[in-house]
């Protein structure tokens, strides 16, 4: 789950209400790709309330935020926002227009009722399980009613949500996110998402497989996979026999129109030989795998209930580059998990010095309430924290450098994404998951089309067509 920090975009076609002009929903989406997927749905199911999208929060008769709990700065950012919310409530409520607040995703689903009592201001508290429900429950809050609606439901959401329509598809671009698996039941001792998310349930084949038609057919051409634990997922194929997240990929790669594939977020346990076999044997699955680790401390990595020890995450990594020699790997870190000594840090800088990371995400640890690791004793200093993670990160960035620059003078494909900041240029996706800037001249949204790199920026490649 790489950070993000989003304002979902769409341009919904207006649905005709009863009564005159559609009311308008502003959403603002934090924290990983699987909230983005889920504002976005949520927002094709509000369209069907008569709810269009604006992205000018004044003129929001619904603000909806959609939360990510993983670390505590997102919690913090969520509740000042919701502060600054008031003022904009009663300066609508003077011109006489009413402004529903609500406060989805894993902080809805984590503070539940404590939401309503520490910031007035909110309407509505929607937690993850139940997003197929938020048309009941706005019409609820419209009523005038406080809802917070958090149970885990019986029943499957994605049951009810409404498919996302074609139209508002064709206007979120060439690549798109699919849920495949939602929730974890690893439970590393850091870990909100197991009691936020629940546990891991995936999605059926013919769901999927329906979805990612649906996406080729407006014009979709990279499809991401998503779960918390994506390489979890398991269902049974049509034959009837058991399917893995392999599996799957082969099974979609046939539909018409989907050029790449990619999925995350990955746990070490669950790389299973089949899914090895489809880095090597599919071409459209892209050679880019995040892969987490946390730590390369064997201790640590016990404490943290990782379930794998160092030596073993890299005997994978050696089995995966076998299978794909030009996959670039990615991985989330924590320094500063309770008891990391100075010792077991330097093992997390060796382990990244052996792996070699081409991206990476790296965080303080921050205890989370209601999880084992904020029980434990020996918490590390935040200045400890501090010195740590800046070493880690230097680290880091020289990796994600060479990796750029050892791509000068390569030739690849590019999924040309969407026009550039400068006129006269676009910018498209490489294999790698890096923005590559070109002459518009080399071909429109959605194409693929090959190119040199001519030279890394510390953001972005430049290149030009061949
Ligand atoms: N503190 C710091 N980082 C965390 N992550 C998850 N929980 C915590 C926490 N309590 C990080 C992990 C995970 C990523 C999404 O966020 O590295 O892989
Ligand atoms: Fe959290 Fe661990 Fe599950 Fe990933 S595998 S979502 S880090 S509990």
């Amino acid at each position: 789950m790489e950070l993000n920090d989003t304002i979902t975009r769409e341009a919904l076609q207006p649905v005709e209400t009863e009564n005159a002009a559609p009311r308008k929903v502003f959403m603002k989406t934090y924290g990983c790709q699987m909230n983005v997927y889920d504002s976005q749905r949520m927002s094709d199911a509000l369209s069907l309330e008569g709810y269009l999208p604006t992205e000018v929060i004044e003129d929001a008769d619904l603000i909806l935020i959609n939360t990510c709990h993983i670390r505590e700065k997102a919690a913090e950012k969520v509740y000042s926002q919701l502060g600054r919310l008031r003022k904009l409530k009663d300066e609508r409520a003077a011109r006489g227009r009413e402004t529903l607040v609500g406060v989805a995703g894993c902080v809805a689903q984590a503070e539940g009722d404590e939401i309503l009592r520490r910031a007035p201001v909110v309407d509505l508290v929607i937690g993850p399980q139940t997003y197929h429900r938020l048309p009941q429950v706005v019409r609820k809050a419209r009523a005038g009613e406080k809802v917070v609606e958090t149970e885990y439901a019986i029943e499957d959401k994605f049951e009810h949500l409404p498919s996302a329509s074609r139209n508002a598809t064709r206007s979120r671009g060439v690549t798109a996110f699919l849920t495949v698996q939602e929730g974890c039941d690893k439970f590393c001792t850091f870990c909100v998402v197991p009691y936020t998310r629940g546990s891991e349930v995936s999605r059926p084949v013919a769901k999927i497989v329906a979805e990612a038609e649906k996406l080729a057919d407006a014009g979709v051409r990279e499809v991401t996979l998503l779960g918390q634990n994506v390489n979890a997922w398991h269902g049974e194929g049509p034959d009837g026999s058991e399917w893995g997240l392999g599996k799957l990929l082969f099974r979609l790669a046939e539909i018409p129109g989907i050029a790449r594939l990619r999925y995350t977020t990955s746990h070490p346990r669950d790389m299973d030989d089949a899914l090895i076999e489809a880095h090597r044997d599919l071409d459209i699955l892209m050679p880019y795998l995040h892969l987490p680790v946390q730590s390369g401390s064997d201790r640590i990595l016990k404490a943290m209930n990782r379930k794998h020890t160092a030596a073993d995450y890299l005997a994978l990594v050696d089995r995966i580059r076998a299978a794909k020699p030009d996959i670039a790997m990615s991985g989330d870190f924590i320094v500063g998990f309770p008891g990391e000594s100075d010792e077991d840090f330097e093992a997390t800088m060796q382990l990244v010095r052996d792996v070699t990371y081409a991206q990476a995400f790296s965080f303080k640890y921050s205890p989370r309430p209601g999880t084992p690791g904020a029980e434990m004793g020996s918490h590390v200093d935040e200045t400890v924290k501090d010195e740590r993670l800046q070493r880690l990160q230097a680290l880091l960035i020289t990796q994600q450098r060479a990796f750029a620059a050892s791509l000068v003078n390569k030739e690849m494909d590019l999924l040309i994404e969407k026009a550039g900041r400068e006129a006269g240029q676009r910018v498209g996706r490489s294999p790698w998951l890096q923005p590559v800037i070109v002459d518009e001249k080399a071909g429109e949204i959605g194409d693929i089309v090959r190119v040199r790199i001519t030279k890394a920026g510390p953001n972005s490649l430049f290149s030009e067509p061949v």
